[in-house]
Parts: C-alpha cells; sequence; structure tokens
C-alpha cells in the first residue's frame, strides 16, 4: 500500500518510522511518504494561511498550496487504478471505526490532508473529489488541534491489518471491536500477584470452559463500558452459552438484538 501524508508538522509523523509500521515500511509493504505542505507555497514567508471570509476567530489553510500538494500526490502513483482514497481528517467528519479501517486497508493508495488552525478551504475539499475519493473522517467527538495525531492513529490501525504487519494475524481475531463486543481480560505470571489471583478456570486447562468464560467477559466488560455496542449486537444466530451469558447480564434478545431487562441493569457485572 502506498501512503502519502501533507502537513505543515512533518516531524510530527515521525513516529511512523517505529514500531510494526516502521518495520512495514522496511519491509516494503508500507510505501509511506510525508510532504511537508510549506514546500508547495511561492511567496518568501511561505504563507499557508488566511484570515476567514465572513469573520470569525482563528485561520484557515488557504487553497493554492493544497492544490499544488494534492495534485502531485494524485500523480504520484505508478501502476494503480482508479482514484485514490483521501482522508481528510476532522472532527466534523464520519467517526474513524475498525470497519473504516478495514476498508481502507484494502485499497491501494490512501493520502492524508492534515488541516489545521480553522480548517482548510472548502473549495479544496470539492475540487479534490475531482482527483480522489475524498472521505472527512473524525478519530472522536473531541477536538485536536490539527490533523497529525488523528493521522498517526488511522495509519496505525489501517497499517496493522495489512497482511504480514502483524507476526500472528491469530491476534487480530480475537480483539476487540474485532466481532462488536469489546476483548476479554487477559492475565500473564505469577498466578498470584500481591494477593489477587488469575481466575482459576484459566488454570483450569479446559479449553472449552475457557472459551465460554472470555465470551462471557466479553458481554460483561461491553455492557459495562459500552451499553451502545452491545445493543447494537447481532444477537439473532447466537449459540445457546451466549444467549445464557446475556440472559445473566439482564439481556433480553428481542428482534435479534440484546434489550436491557427493566430493573435488572444495576446487578449487570
Ligand atoms: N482534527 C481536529 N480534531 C479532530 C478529530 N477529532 N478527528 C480527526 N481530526 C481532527
Amino acid at each position: 500500500m502506498r501512503i502519502d501524508v501533507v502537513s505543515i508538522f512533518p516531524e510530527y509523523l515521525a513516529p511512523l518510522e517505529l514500531s510494526l509500521i516502521g518495520k512495514a515500511r522496511q519491509d516494503g509493504i508500507l510505501d509511506l511518504h510525508v510532504h511537508d505542505l510549506r514546500s508547495f507555497t511561492t511567496d518568501r514567508h511561505r504563507t499557508v494561511d488566511d484570515t476567514p471570509y465572513g469573520g470569525g476567530a482563528g485561520m484557515v489553510m488557504k487553497p493554492e498550496p493544497w492544490s499544488q500538494a494534492l495534485a502531485a500526490v494524485a500523480e504520484a502513483r505508478p501502476g494503480h487504478r482508479g482514484k485514490p482514497v483521501l482522508i481528510v481528517p476532522s472532527p466534523a467528519g464520519e467517526r474513524f471505526t475498525q470497519a473504516l479501517a478495514h476498508e481502507l486497508a484494502g485499497e491501494e493508495h490512501l493520502a492524508f490532508a492534515c488541516g489545521r488552525y480553522e480548517g482548510i478551504d472548502e473549495r479544496v475539499i470539492e475540487w479534490a473529489g475531482e482527483h480522489f475519493d475524498v472521505r472527512p473522517v473524525s478519530l472522536g467527538d473531541y477536538v485536536l488541534n490539527g490533523g497529525e495525531v488523528a493521522v498517526l492513529a488511522m495509519v496505525e490501525a489501517v497499517g496493522r491489518l495489512l497482511p504480514g504487519v502483524v507476526g500472528n494475524p491469530e491476534s487480530l481475531v480475537e480483539e476487540s471491536h474485532s466481532d462488536g463486543l469489546l476483548e476479554y481480560p487477559v492475565y500473564t505470571k505469577p498466578a498470584v500477584w500481591r494477593d489477587r489471583e488469575v481466575p482459576a478456570v484459566l488454570l483450569s486447562g479446559n479449553h472449552g470452559k475457557i472459551a465460554q468464560w472470555r465470551r462471557h467477559e466479553q458481554f460483561r466488560r461491553t455492557s459495562e463500558r459500552r451499553p451502545d455496542l452491545l445493543e447494537a449486537f447481532d444477537a439473532g444466530k447466537l449459540p445457546r452459552a451466549d444467549r445464557s451469558a446475556l440472559q445473566e447480564l439482564g439481556y433480553d434478545i428481542v428482534d435479534g438484538r440484546p434489550v436491557r431487562r427493566p430493573g435488572k441493569a444495576e446487578s449487570a457485572g
């Protein structure tokens, strides 16, 4: 996969040289290029922003350096078919999810346009649609100072799904959000630490019981921490053990979705 990132702070993206993503680059799995937006300016001060039309606080990123930078990125894609995807990190975008990470991991070429200040002139986003499949994407319902931190998160989430990046692909299967539930808790040696014991079932060697306990913990955690996820969970074709785990946690299955039984909620967990 090829990834291009355009930013006025290219140094912000330095961590993408480390760890599994850095290794993926060395191994040729990820061809990642970071571009300095200021190198596409033509004035002496290398200006990238100006005051907003209509007034108001802050500055807006100018269209011209962005169009030059994005045109260069759109051209730099030897042998690729179709339009690359241009992610514009923004708190006003669609939510970044594991499902979107999987979708993006199937692309040949991703580009990221890191806005700063109040954002990029909207005409750039419209014009970019001629060259890219443009997607404004938000990391969550909070405001960052710019797109760079969001890009670090998204590149890591997408990059680790590329074949060969994570050593044991099994670890991608049983993790939070892979099946709409949160991950079960994990433990390692010693079996007793500061008077706290590892749950006995994990030492039993009974793999059926362990799998059942882990599944129950997934439901319990998701119910406690992310009831929104559990209520959206497809419980239509669950095995009997899963149905009774949900029952025990105070949920009935109505029209294929877990619905919290009134009155039982407080005892869940
Ligand atoms: N830029 C500023 N805030 C952001 C957010 N929440 N997600 C993505 N990009 C952003």
